[in-house]
C-alpha cells in the first residue's frame, strides 16, 4: 500500500505521519510538500530515515510536479493535508490560498482521474476544516449537513476545494473521503496560530494580542485526536461521505489565553500575573467568526472514534512540548516569522 501525504512537513501532517510511519512498516508513505514558510523538516526527525519513508519537495499547484509523483510512485491513497491554513494570511493576501487550496486540489483529483486506471482499493482523503460552515450564534453544533457559509478567503477556498472533491465523486465516481474537523493543537504549530503564539509571546514578555474582545469560542482539538480520526475515516469511513471531527471542547478565546498563563506559571514556578499582565486586546480580525462547534456525533457512532485528550491534559502537554523544545522554537522565528509578526501585529491598533 502507498499512501500520498500532501502537506506532510506541516503541523498536522506531521504528526500524522510520526504517529503512522513506525506503526505501519508494510504500506510506503511519500511526504510531498512545497516546504513553504508553514513546514519544518525537523517535524520529521523521528521517521526521516525509516525505509517506508520517502520525501519529495514539490508544489500541487503544479500538475506537472503532482503527475511525476504519481508516475514515480503509484499511490494507491492520497491524503491531501497540503494547504495555506492561516486565516489571517488569507485576508492579508488570498492569491496563494486560491492557488495552493483550490488549483492544488483540482490537480491532485485530476492526477487521480487519469493515473489510477481502476478504483478497487484507491482512495483521496481530502483533509478539511468546520470554518466552511461559516459562524455560529450563542448555540448550535455543526453537522455534516450544515450549510456552507464561509466569511474568510481561508474558509472560501477550502470550502471550494470541498466541493471539487464532492464533484469528483458525482461525476467520475473517484473514491473520496472529506473530514471537517475543528481547532487542533499540540506539537509542532507554528507559532502564528493563537496557542503557540501565546506560549511564546508569553516566554518572552510580549504582549498577548486578544483579537476583539476575546469573547469568539473555538472548539479545540488535541492534534493526535485529530489524526487518529482521520486514520479510522481511511480505514472504516464509507467512500463519498463526510465526517466531522471534534471532541467538544468549547473555550472562549481569553479563556484560552488564560489558562495558558496559568499553565505556565505552574510549570516555571512563577506568578499566573507576570503572564497574565501581559494580555492586549488589540483590533478584531475582519470577518472574524463569532463560535465553532462541532457535532461529531457521526464519527463516534459510525466508526468508534473517541478523543484521548481533554482539553486540559492536551493542553498541559503542548505547553510542556513548547518548553522542552528550544531547537525547534528556534527553527521556526526565521524571518519569515519575524515579517509575518511585524506584518499583523507592528501597528495593530488597541481593541
Ligand atoms: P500548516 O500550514 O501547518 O501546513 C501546511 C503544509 O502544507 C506545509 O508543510 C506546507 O509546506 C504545505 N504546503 C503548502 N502549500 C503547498 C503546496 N502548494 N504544495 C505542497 N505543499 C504545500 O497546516 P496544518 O495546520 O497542518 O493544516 C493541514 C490541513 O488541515 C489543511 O488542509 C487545513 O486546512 C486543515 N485543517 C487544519 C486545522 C488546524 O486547526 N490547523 C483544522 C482543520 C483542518
Ligand atoms: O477551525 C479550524 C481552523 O482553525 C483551521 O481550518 C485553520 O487552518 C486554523 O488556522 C484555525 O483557524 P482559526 O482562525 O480559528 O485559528 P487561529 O489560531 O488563527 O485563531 C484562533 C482564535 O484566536 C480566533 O478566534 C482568532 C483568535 N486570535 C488568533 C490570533 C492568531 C487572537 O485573538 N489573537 C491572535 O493573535
Amino acid at each position: 500500500m502507498k499512501i500520498l501525504v500532501t502537506g506532510g512537513a506541516g503541523f498536522i501532517g506531521s504528526n500524522f505521519l510520526n504517529l503512522f510511519v513506525p506503526k505501519y512498516p508494510h504500506c510506503i508513505f511519500i511526504n510531498f510538500d512545497k516546504l513553504t514558510y508553514a513546514a519544518n523538516l525537523l517535524n520529521l526527525r523521528a521517521i526521516e530515515n525509516l525505509p517506508n519513508y520517502k520525501f519529495e519537495q514539490g508544489d500541487i499547484a503544479d500538475f506537472n510536479q503532482v503527475e511525476e509523483i504519481f508516475k514515480k510512485y503509484e499511490p494507491d491513497i492520497v491524503v491531501h493535508f497540503a494547504a495555506e491554513s492561516h486565516v489571517d494570511r488569507s485576508i492579508v493576501g488570498p492569491a496563494e490560498f486560491i492557488q495552493t487550496n483550490i488549483v492544488g486540489t483540482f490537480n491532485l483529483l485530476e492526477a487521480c482521474r487519469k493515473y489510477w486506471k481502476s478504483y478497487d482499493g484507491k482512495l483521496f482523503h481530502h483533509v478539511s476544516t468546520d470554518e466552511v460552515y461559516g459562524s455560529l450564534g450563542k448555540t448550535g453544533y455543526f453537522t455534516e449537513d450544515s450549510r456552507y457559509d464561509p466569511s474568510s478567503p481561508y474558509s472560501a477556498s477550502k470550502a471550494s476545494s470541498d466541493h471539487l472533491v464532492r464533484a469528483y465523486f458525482r461525476t467520475y465516481g473517484l473514491p473520496v473521503k472529506i473530514t471537517n474537523c475543528s481547532n487542533n493543537y499540540g506539537p509542532y504549530q507554528f507559532p502564528e496560530k493563537l496557542i503557540p503564539l501565546m506560549i511564546l509571546n508569553a516566554l518572552e514578555g510580549k504582549p498577548l494580542p486578544v483579537y476583539g474582545t476575546g469573547e469568539n469560542v473555538r472548539d479545540w482539538l488535541y492534534v493526535e485526536d485529530h489524526c487518529e480520526a482521520i486514520w479510522i475515516v481511511i480505514q472504516k469511513g464509507k467512500i463519498g461521505e463526510t465526517y466531522n471531527i471534534g471532541s467538544n471542547n468549547e473555550r472562549r478565546n481569553i479563556d484560552v489565553v488564560n489558562k495558558i498563563c496559568e499553565l505556565l506559571a505552574e510549570e516555571l514556578d512563577k506568578d499566573p500575573m507576570d503572564f497574565k499582565k501581559l494580555i492586549t486586546f488589540v483590533k478584531d480580525r475582519p470577518g472574524h467568526d463569532l463560535r465553532y462547534a462541532i457535532d461529531s456525533t457521526k464519527i463516534k457512532k459510525e466508526l468508534g472514534w473517541q478523543p484521548k485528550e481533554t482539553f486540559e491534559s492536551g493542553l498541559r502537554k503542548t505547553v510542556r512540548w513548547y518548553l522542552n523544545n528550544k531547537e525547534w522554537v528556534e527553527s521556526v522565528k526565521t524571518g519569515e516569522y519575524r515579517k509575518w509578526m511585524e506584518e499583523n501585529y507592528g501597528n495593530r491598533a488597541a481593541g
